[in-house]
């Protein structure tokens, strides 16, 4: 694994989805899956897309008391999905007891990544808030030490952050990066954004993009036009 493009499925129904997925013939993206489409369709969705030869990173983020998140990461290793998250700030016991629950009989399992501080958690609400007083990028840095620690394989960071993490953590350890925007295209609501090529450059492992693929005139070529940018 490692080195791919990560398509952010972000619909809310069944039918907005496949019509989406039906265009691509050919090579059949790996594909992101959130809580609004897993909401609104149930476990049968990842199923479905599954049958049709997509890997998938089902992403619902959670965190919970170790016993809910181990009996909770076994139903989702169940549905056979390839990549799955949580949050590092459930600490070191709720990871270890992520993977425990995600490990299959034959030792198999998902991916498991850790969403350290969410992009949208200010320096400012992270004091007040939170009352975490270290700079947010320490922060980061320590969550994926902890996740690593806990045996998970890596992280969801900005691109611009995945070469620190990588010095923190080692080149083996995952980093998973959304905000990525072609040269030409529109930023849309994204702050820090970087392109598939740049990400490339900094040591991205899979880049997760949504909106310049999904609103593209034509989604087929904007996917492969990534996957050149980012993987060739
Ligand atoms: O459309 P766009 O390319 O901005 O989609 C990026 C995807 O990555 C969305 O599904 C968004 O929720 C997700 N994401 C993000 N920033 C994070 C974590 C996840 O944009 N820090």
């Amino acid at each position: 694994m490692g080195k791919d493009v990560i398509v952010a499925c972000d619909f809310s129904s069944k039918d907005e989805v496949m019509n989406f997925l039906d265009k691509f013939k050919d090579k059949k993206p790996f594909v992101k899956i959130g809580m609004e489409l897993f909401y609104a369709e149930g476990p049968q969705i990842v199923k479905e897309i599954k049958q049709r030869g997509h890997k998938i990173f089902l992403d619902l983020k959670l965190h919970d008391i170790p016993n809910t998140v181990k009996k909770s990461m076994a139903v989702l290793s169940r549905l056979d999905v390839d990549m799955c998250n949580l949050h590092a700030a459930g600490t070191i016991p709720m990871m270890q007891a992520a993977i425990e629950g995600l490990t299959r009989e034959d030792g198999t399992r998902p991916i498991l990544i850790a969403v350290t501080q969410l992009t949208s958690t200010s320096q400012e609400r992270m004091e007040e808030d939170l009352l975490i007083n270290k700079p947010i990028d320490k922060v980061v840095m320590h969550y994926a030490q902890n996740a690593k620690e806990a045996g998970l394989d890596g992280v969801v960071c900005s691109p611009l952050e995945a070469q620190k993490v990588h010095q923190t953590c080692g080149n083996e350890f995952y980093t998973v990066t959304p905000g990525v925007r072609f040269a030409d295209g529109e930023i849309g609501d994204q702050v820090r954004v970087t392109t598939p090529e740049k990400a490339k450059e900094i040591g991205s492992d899979y880049i997760v993009v949504g909106r310049p693929i999904t609103q593209a005139k034509n989604p087929v070529e904007a996917y492969e036009r990534c996957l050149r940018e980012f993987c060739d």
